[in-house]
């Protein structure tokens, strides 16, 4: 067995990773033990603790040989680090243990289930393949009949070398598993595949759920595909989207698509699609089932294209979103913060009434590292046209938050936050019409700003690399409204 390559990972991670000390990073978003982290992987219980896996390149801040890094939680808040799990130390994945999922087996085994990478980039030789393999929770030993998916299994006109990330379930009606995995056809764009296993090493191609026909961007990748609420929902991160209106402006930005599905015929029926966040940092989602039913979403809190700016001096770059509970509403897609932040939330802070004429600061509301509801109203008789929350400010930063109930907009802007890019630095998100009402909740955590408007319809998620000292926050606004602020730090 050749382990060396993640021996030398999981020593290296361990020495530097010592390095780093707790204030250098997010209080409680993942960030990779050492280096580089790009999408979570393998999100998944197992023996009743929630795992998370991520790509990790420990020795540099930037992209390089895929390995998984890995952290465990009881909570989806406190995660505990793990050794690194995986290296590309085999002829299958050695240029990269590219994404993948992860399930409990029924004989207790731990099932990881990822994309090997062959041959350079962009170059014939080049081949995608999916490989499996299993451990204990701590230690994982790849498959020795790997690939277990590869080019026979594909239909005619998919591609060889854009097939990647695969998202393992369990059906339990069926005691069977599935497998949702990206390709690129032969149009140049993406599409879902979908894949059957009666014990998740030996696959057979069922279908293809979904394709692009370039409309919503080229290469699919990161799939994932549940049912919630009555609501069959494919989730994809398409590479080089188009613009829609106030969605996908990211370049590599995340859909939801929802409709019907039949589980018999495996034939999916969109109906929508849409824009899963209007932040300026989010990609390559993953969910999984709580024990209790709840259906929880973590996403890479970054875009590709800002991916190579870090805060000043970090020995770390890459962070996750705080895990989110999804349900649907309407058909549309609703997002709020894990319930399991409640019980981290101290030292209330709460403003009922105020009224806010111009600009305003409220005692004890400042903060890096919070939960902070706003209510918002109109005065009686007049329309105000534009309400801002200033954070993460002082004397020389701030980032904005611009509501404009004019145009049932949301608006961040982080131009003056110290960011080191400034070609995007702002989004916009649409939000409901309320005359004037509403509410907005920010979660923060020393280097981001998580907004989820109106109970979770929208949420904007963003880096904020500004120095942690600018913590001041400011209202503002251009003509009265009354205000309701509610406050907690976490700890
Ligand atoms: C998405 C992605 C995946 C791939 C991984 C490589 O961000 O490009 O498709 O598996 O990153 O690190």
């Amino acid at each position: 067995m050749n382990q060396t390559k993640l021996t030398e990972a999981r020593n290296y991670e361990k020495e530097q990773g010592a390095k780093i000390s707790e204030k250098e990073r997010p209080l409680f978003h993942v960030t990779p033990t050492a280096g580089w982290m790009n999408d979570p992987n393998g999100f998944s219980v197992y023996k009743g603790e929630y795992h998370l896996f991520y790509q990790y390149h420990p020795y540099d801040i930037n992209w390089g040989p895929m390995h998984w890094g890995h952290v465990k939680s009881a909570d989806f808040i406190k995660w505990e680090r793990l050794p690194a799990a995986m290296a590309p130390d085999r002829e299958y994945d050695a240029q990269g243990v590219f994404s993948g999922s992860a399930a409990e087996l029924e004989d207790g085994r731990h099932l990881l289930m990822y994309t090997g990478v062959q041959g350079k980039d962009s170059t014939p030789q080049c081949r995608q393949t999916q490989c499996v393999a299993i451990g204990d929770g701590v230690n994982y030993e790849k498959y020795e009949g790997n690939p277990v998916i590869t080019g026979k299994h594909l239909p005619q006109g998919c591609s060889l070398s854009d097939f990647r990330d695969p998202k393992i379930w369990r059906d339990e009606k069926k005691k069977c598993y599935y497998a949702v995995a990206g390709n690129r056809t032969s149009d140049g764009s993406g599409a879902v595949l979908l894949f059957q296993s009666a014990d998740g090493f030996s696959w057979e191609y069922v279908t293809m759920l979904d394709r692009s026909r370039n409309e919503y961007g080229r290469m699919w990748e990161c799939p994932d595909f549940f049912e919630t609420d009555g609501q069959a929902a494919l989730i994809i991160s398409p590479q080089e989207m188009r613009a829609k209106g106030l969605e996908f402006h990211n370049g590599n930005d995340v859909a939801c698509l929802t409709g019907s599905y039949d589980s018999e015929k495996h034939i999916f029926t969109r109906k929508q699609a849409a824009a899963v966040d209007y932040g300026l940092d989010f990609y390559a989602p993953q969910t999984l089932e709580t024990p209790d039913g709840r259906r929880i979403l973590i996403a890479w809190m970054q875009s590709w294209e800002s991916s190579r700016f870090h805060p000043d001096g970090a020995k770390w770059a890459g962070m996750c979103t705080l895990p989110r509970e999804l349900s649907f509403k309407e058909g549309r897609l609703i997002q709020n913060p894990v319930r399991e932040l409640f019980k981290y939330r101290i030292n209330p802070v709460i403003h009922k009434g105020v009224r806010l004429e111009k600009t305003m600061r409220l005692s004890g509301i400042t903060g890096r590292i919070l939960d902070m509801t706003v209510d918002i109203r109109p005065d009686a008789g007049r329309m105000y046209q534009k309400f801002v929350i200033y954070i993460a400010e002082n004397k020389e930063y701030a980032t904005r938050l611009i509501y404009r109930p004019g145009k049932n907009t949301v608006c961040i802007d982080r131009t003056d936050s110290g960011f080191r890019y400034h070609i995007v630095s702002k989004r916009e998100a649409p939000v409901r019409d309320q005359g004037g009402s509403i509410r907005l909740r920010l979660v923060l955590d020393r280097f981001s700003a998580e907004i989820f408007i109106n109970d979770g319809e929208q949420v904007m998620s963003s880096c904020l690399y500004t120095p942690v000292e600018a913590d001041g926050i400011l209202f503002e606004t251009d003509e009265a409204v009354w205000m309701d602020v509610e406050k907690y730090d976490i700890c």
